[in-house]
C-alpha cells in the first residue's frame, strides 16, 4: 500500500475532490480525510509529509474549534485554501473578518514581496469563492498575493513552510493553479513524486492479492470501470474471476458489439445472461422514472442471484466475493463531512448492483476504489487494453431504461436503440466521440405535427443530449459543429420510423440532470 503523503482535511468544500486530482496529476499520492481521522491518526502517531486544510462552507465566526495542536509540528508543511488559510491565520493571531459581502467568481491578484512562484506571471487570474476573509496577517507571516482591491489572498510563513491562499487553485478557472500548487509541493514542502499509472496498478494488484485464492464474481458492463477492474483482477486471479454480464434488453447496438469483442479479444470469462424478457414483463406499462428505476434494479438482482447460484451448482465453486469497479468519489460521497447527520437528497435512485453483496453474503472486492476515472483510464491503458475500450462514454446501469420517458416499451427502446445508433456513427464520421463526456438520446412522449413526403405526420420526438463533464457531478452542454447536428437530426427523421422532429438539449448540469429520468 502506498502511503499517501499529501492528506486533504475535508471542510466540506465543494473542491475538495478537486485539490487531490490536481494533486495527483502533478504526480504526488494524496487522499482526503475528515478532521477525525486526521486526529484519530495524529494519536497513533501517524502523520502525513504535508497537509492540506480545504475550504469550508461555514464561517469561522462560528466555528469555535481549537486548531492549535495542528500546527505544533514546526517541521510540518501547511497549505490552507480559502476556508484552511482562515484557520491558519487566526491560529497565528492575524485577523479573520466576518465578511458582509462575498467574493466569488474571477479575480486579478498580484504577487507582492518578491513573491515569485516558478512558472507563474506577477498578476494572475483566480476562481474566488468565500465570504470571510483574513484583514490583518498574523506577525509571523507576511502578505504574498493581493487582490486588485487590497484584499489579502495569499499569505506565508517567515520560516516555517506554511501557506494560504485565499482562491482556489484547484480549479480550472484559476490560472496557473498547478504551478501554484506545484510551489507548495516542490519549493516549499520539498516533496518527491510518487504517483503514477504503474504505482496505482501495483497497488491495485496487491488488493486483489490479499484476498488470497478464492473465487470471484464480477457484475460486469464492459464499462471502462467495471473492465479495469475485472482485467487487472484476472491478471493476478486468473480464471478465478468470473463475469457476469446480464442483457436487460435495455442496451444499445454499441454494447451488444462490445461485448462480443471483449468476449473474442480478452481473456475474461464472460458470462452472458439474456433476461431480455424478464425485464420487459417487470416494467412493461410503467411510466414514474423511480418506479422504472426501482423495477430494472429488483430484476437485475432477482436475475444475478438466480443465475449465479445455478452456475456455483453447475460448476461446484464458491463465491466469496464481489468484484466492482467503484471509484474515489463515490467513496468520498459517502465520508464527506457536509453529509454527516444531514439527510442528503435523493434525486436518483442509481442502481447497478445495489444490495447484492449483502443479500448473497459477499465481501465487497473494489481495487479502484481510491481512484478517479482519468486514473482508472490510464491504468486500463497500463494494463494494455485498446484505447477505444478505457475511452467509452459513461452509460447508466438502468441503460435506455431511463431514456425513454413515459410508458417504457419494446417499440420505443428500439427507436432509442435506432437512433443511438445514427448518433454513434456519426460522431465517429466527425471525429467528435472523443470531444465529448457522455452522447445519447431519449424518446419523448409528445407528438408533432411534420410533413413526410407530401403527407401530413404526427410522430414522436427524439433528443440529442450531449454534454461535457469531468466526473458526471457538473456538466455543461456541448456546442456541436452544425453540420453533425444537422446530419443526426435528418437521418434520425429519415432512418427512424415514428419521428418526425429532432431537438437538440441546452441544458447544462446543474439546473439539469444528465440524463432525463
Ligand atoms: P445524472 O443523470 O445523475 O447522471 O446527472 C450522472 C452520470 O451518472 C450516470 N447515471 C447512472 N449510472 N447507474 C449508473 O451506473 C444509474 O442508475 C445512473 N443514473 C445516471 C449518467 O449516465 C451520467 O453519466
Amino acid at each position: 500500500m502506498i502511503e499517501r503523503q499529501i492528506w486533504i482535511v475535508d471542510f466540506g468544500s465543494q473542491y475538495t475532490q478537486l485539490i487531490t486530482r490536481k494533486t495527483r496529476e502533478l504526480g504526488y499520492s494524496s487522499e482526503i480525510v475528515t478532521l477525525e481521522e486526521y486526529d484519530e491518526r495524529l494519536s497513533k502517531g501517524i502523520k502525513p509529509n504535508a497537509l492540506i486544510f480545504s475550504g469550508g462552507p461555514q464561517s469561522l465566526s462560528e466555528d469555535k474549534t481549537d486548531y492549535k495542536k495542528y500546527f505544533e509540528d514546526e517541521s510540518l508543511p501547511v497549505l490552507g485554501i480559502c476556508y484552511g488559510m482562515q484557520i491558519m491565520a487566526r491560529e497565528f493571531k492575524g485577523v479573520v473578518d466576518k465578511g458582509y459581502q462575498g467574493e466569488y467568481g474571477h479575480a486579478k491578484i498580484y504577487t507582492i514581496n518578491n513573491f515569485e512562484v516558478p512558472h507563474c506571471p506577477k498578476e494572475i487570474n483566480v476562481w474566488m469563492s468565500h465570504f470571510d476573509h483574513v484583514t490583518k496577517a498574523p506577525d509571523t507571516f507576511e502578505v504574498v498575493l493581493e487582490s486588485n482591491n487590497k484584499m489579502i489572498a495569499g499569505i506565508k510563513h517567515k520560516t516555517r513552510p506554511l501557506l494560504g491562499f485565499q482562491f482556489h487553485p484547484e480549479v480550472e478557472h484559476s490560472d496557473h493553479g498547478l504551478d501554484l500548487l506545484s510551489y507548495f509541493y516542490k519549493d516549499l514542502a520539498g516533496l518527491k513524486k510518487d504517483w503514477s499509472p504503474k504505482a496505482m496498478l501495483e497497488e491495485a494488484f496487491e488488493l486483489v492479492k490479499s484476498i488470497g485464492d478464492t473465487q470471484v464474481l464480477c457484475a460486469f458492463s464492459g464499462g471502462v470501470d467495471s473492465l479495469v477492474a475485472a482485467t487487472l483482477a484476472q491478471k493476478v486471479l486468473g480464471d478465478k474471476i468470473h463475469c457476469f454480464f446480464v442483457d436487460n434488453g435495455l442496451l444499445r447496438p454499441q454494447d451488444y458489439d462490445h461485448i462480443d469483442l471483449l468476449k473474442k479479444e480478452t481473456p475474461l470469462n464472460i458470462e452472458i445472461i439474456d433476461a431480455k424478457d424478464e425485464f420487459f414483463d417487470s416494467f412493461e406499462g410503467m411510466a414514474d422514472p423511480e418506479d422504472k428505476r426501482k423495477a430494472i434494479g429488483k430484476t437485475f438482482i432477482e436475475i444475478f442471484e438466480k443465475k449465479v447460484h445455478e452456475y456455483e451448482d453447475s460448476h461446484g465453486i464458491h463465491f466469496s466475493h464481489l468484484l466492482q469497479g467503484t471509484l474515489y468519489p463515490d467513496v468520498i460521497e459517502s465520508i464527506s463531512p457536509h453529509k454527516k447527520g444531514g439527510k442528503s437528497v435523493t434525486i436518483k435512485s442509481h442502481h447497478n448492483v445495489g444490495g447484492l453483496p449483502e443479500r448473497m453474503k459477499l465481501k465487497l472486492l473494489e481495487p479502484l476504489r481510491l481512484l478517479f476515472k482519468d486514473e482508472v483510464r490510464k491504468i486500463g491503458e497500463e494494463l494494455g487494453l485498446n484505447h477505444d475500450w478505457v475511452h467509452r462514454h459513461p452509460f447508466p446501469g438502468p441503460g435506455i431504461g431511463v431514456r425513454v420517458l413515459g410508458e417504457l416499451s419494446r417499440e420505443s427502446v428500439k427507436k432509442v436503440q435506432e437512433s443511438d445508433q445514427i448518433l454513434f456513427e456519426e460522431l465517429h464520421n466527425f471525429h467528435q466521440y472523443n470531444a465529448c463526456w457522455q452522447a445519447f438520446t431519449v424518446f419523448l412522449p409528445v407528438k408533432t405535427v411534420g410533413v413526410k413526403g407530401d403527407a401530413r405526420a404526427y410522430e414522436n420526438v427524439i433528443c440529442v443530449r450531449i454534454v461535457n463533464s469531468s466526473d458526471g457531478m457538473t456538466a455543461v452542454w456541448s456546442d456541436m459543429p452544425r453540420d453533425f447536428l444537422s446530419k443526426v437530426s435528418s437521418r434520425i427523421c429519415n432512418e427512424v420510423s415514428g419521428i418526425t422532429r429532432v431537438v437538440y438539449d441546452i441544458t447544462s448540469k446543474p439546473p439539469g440532470t444528465i440524463e432525463w429520468e
